[in-house]
């Protein structure tokens, strides 16, 4: 059975409240909800974290990777300063689509980098909560390529 591990970095648990008029009133609860209806008619184990740790998230990043788990990663702030996560997941060989709610392109320079975008299959960004569902298909669509099954069922 195909494992997705979708992790969430600092803040996220704040969705709903922190800056609703960046990142929407969904929480990070309504996210999941919705992530574990798309993975139950799809037919694939979903693993759901979040974290503020650094370290905590390079941990789960590896265990997602070693176990052949893809990963849909909003790495927050992490994003733009973590090495330690770009090496775990590069380490890994984790299958990574990095997603964000907000477009971080139209927002501060700071965002535009993404530290961990050279070893990500793709990135999503700017469609709110809907990223991470358009983040599960991408990444399922890549596990279903790499396990030679159709893309669609
Ligand atoms: C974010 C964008 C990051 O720049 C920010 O630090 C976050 C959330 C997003 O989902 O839009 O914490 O990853």
């Amino acid at each position: 059975m195909i494992a997705i591990h979708v992790l969430n970095g600092p803040n996220l648990n704040l969705l709903g409240r922190r800056e609703p008029d960046v990142y929407g009133r969904a929480t990070l609860a309504d996210i999941e909800a919705d992530l574990r209806a798309r993975a139950e008619a799809e037919g694939v184990a979903l693993v759901f974290l979040q974290s503020n740790e650094e370290g905590a998230l390079v941990t789960a990043v590896q265990e997602a990777g070693l176990a052949g788990a893809g990963v849909v990663l909003n790495a927050g702030a992490y994003t733009h300063t973590s090495i330690a996560l770009r090496d775990a997941i590069a380490g890994s060989g984790a299958r990574v689509v990095e997603v964000h709610l907000s477009n971080v392109h139209a927002r501060e320079s700071f965002r535009h980098r993404s530290l961990i975008a050279p070893v990500c299959l793709g990135v999503i960004a700017g469609f709110g909560a809907e990223s991470y569902l358009l983040g599960f298909d991408a990444c399922l669509s890549a596990m279903r390529r790499v396990a030679g099954a159709p893309a669609r069922q």
